[in-house]
C-alpha cells in the first residue's frame, strides 16, 4: 500500500477511506493519532495489528460534539460534565463505563470507554466528516516515541495505511491527561497538559494517582512507553552533562522529535538534562523516566504503543 501524506483540502480523501473501514493517521494537539471508525470492529482490528499493539491495551475514542459521549458511555455523571465542560476540547480523556454497542476490542475487553474531544481543528472536521466517534491511539509503532509531526508518522507507518493528514507539529507534543471517573475517587492515570491540580480545582475533591503497582487498572502503565532505542539517562546537574549526545534543553514540545532524531542517528546513549522546570512538570517528567525506564514495573520489560 502506498501511503500519502495529504494537506487539509484532502480532507475527502481521509473521510472517504476511513468510512470504508480503512485507517487514517491525523493530526491532534497532543500527538497524532491513528484511527479507525469506532464502531469498525474490523478497523479497529488493524490498528493492533499495525502497531504491533498489546491486545490488553484499551484505545482511546475521539469525539466532535458532546452528543456522541451517549453513543459510547453507559452513564453519564456529573463529574464528567463539570471536567468536560472546563477543558474540552482539549487534552483530557476522561473514562466512564463502556455502553454495550462499542466493540469490546476498542477498550481490550474492559467495561470501560475512554473519551476525548480534541482542539485541533482537522481532527474535529475528520471525525464530523465521517460521522462518528474515531477510535485513535498514538500513531507510532508500539514502544516508539509517539509521533508530532506527519513525517514522524510516516517513518513509521509508511507502506501500512493509505493517509495520513498533515496539521503541522502537534501544539502540545506530549500525550493527554488520562482520569478515571468509574471509581468512587477518581483516578489519574497519565498525567498531561493538564494538570491534577486544575482537576482537582474544577471538581472541588483530591483526586487520586494511579498505583503503578496495579497496572490492571489502566493496562498502558505497565508497558514500557515512549521508548527509543538509545539508551536514556537523565542528569539533574547540568554540569554533569558528559556527552557525546546531550540534550540539554528538553520541552514538553520537542522531547519526542528530537528522541526520533536521536535514533536516526544511531547513537548508543542520550543524555538528557531536566533542569527545575522540567522537573516541576509532571507529564514531562513522567515520560522522561518512562523513556529511561526508571518507571517499568515487573510486567514491563515488554514495550508497549
Ligand atoms: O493525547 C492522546 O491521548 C493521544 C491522541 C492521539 O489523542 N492518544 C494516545 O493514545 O496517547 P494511546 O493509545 O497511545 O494511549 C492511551 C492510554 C493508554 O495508556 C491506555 O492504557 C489508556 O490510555 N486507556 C485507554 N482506555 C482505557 C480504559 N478504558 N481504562 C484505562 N486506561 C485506558
Ligand atoms: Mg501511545
Amino acid at each position: 500500500m502506498k501511503t500519502e501524506i495529504l494537506a487539509q483540502e484532502d480532507l475527502s480523501l481521509a473521510i472517504d477511506s476511513l468510512k470504508q473501514g480503512e485507517l487514517v493517521a491525523f493530526p491532534t494537539e497532543t500527538v497524532y493519532g491513528l484511527g479507525a471508525s469506532a464502531f469498525d470492529e474490523g478497523a479497529i482490528r488493524k490498528i493492533f495489528a499495525i502497531k504491533g499493539r498489546p491486545a490488553d491495551n484499551p484505545l482511546i475514542v475521539h469525539i466532535s460534539s458532546m452528543d456522541q459521549v451517549s453513543l459510547l458511555a453507559e452513564e453519564v455523571p456529573p463529574e464528567f460534565l463539570k471536567l468536560a465542560r472546563a477543558f474540552w476540547p482539549g487534552p483530557l480523556t476522561l473514562i466512564l463505563k463502556r455502553k454495550g454497542s462499542v466493540p469490546a476490542i476498542c477498550s481490550a475487553g474492559l467495561s470501560t470507554i475512554a473519551i476525548r474531544m480534541p482542539v485541533h481543528q482537522v481532527a474535529l472536521d475528520l471525525i464530523r466528516g465521517v460521522g462518528a466517534p474515531l477510535a485513535a491511539p498514538s500513531a507510532n509503532l508500539s514502544g516508539a516515541p509517539s509521533p508530532t509531526t506527519a513525517q514522524d508518522v510516516l517513518e513509521d507507518m509508511d507502506g501500512k495505511i493509505p493517509y495520513i493528514l498533515d496539521g503541522g507539529p502537534s501544539a502540545i507534543g506530549l500525550e493527554s491527561t488520562v482520569l478515571s471517573l468509574v471509581s468512587p475517587r477518581p483516578i489519574l492515570f497519565r498525567p498531561g497538559a493538564v494538570s491534577k491540580e486544575a482537576l482537582e480545582e474544577v471538581l472541588g475533591r483530591s483526586i487520586d494517582l494511579a498505583n503503578p503497582a496495579t497496572p490492571a487498572l489502566s493496562p498502558g502503565m505497565k508497558y514500557r512507553h515512549y521508548a527509543p532505542k538509545a539508551a536514556i539517562r537523565l542528569v539533574f546537574n547540568e554540569s554533569d552533562l558528559k556527552g557525546p549526545y546531550t540534550l540539554p534543553r528538553i520541552t514538553a514540545r520537542n522531547l519526542y522529535s528530537e528522541l526520533r532524531k536521536a535514533d536516526r542517528l544511531g547513537v548508543p546513549e542520550v543524555e538528557i538534562y531536566c533542569s527545575s522546570s522540567v522537573q516541576t512538570d509532571p507529564a514531562l517528567m513522567n515520560r522522561l523516566l518512562r523513556a529511561s525506564g526508571a518507571l517499568e514495573t515487573t510486567a514491563a520489560s515488554k514495550r508497549a504503543s
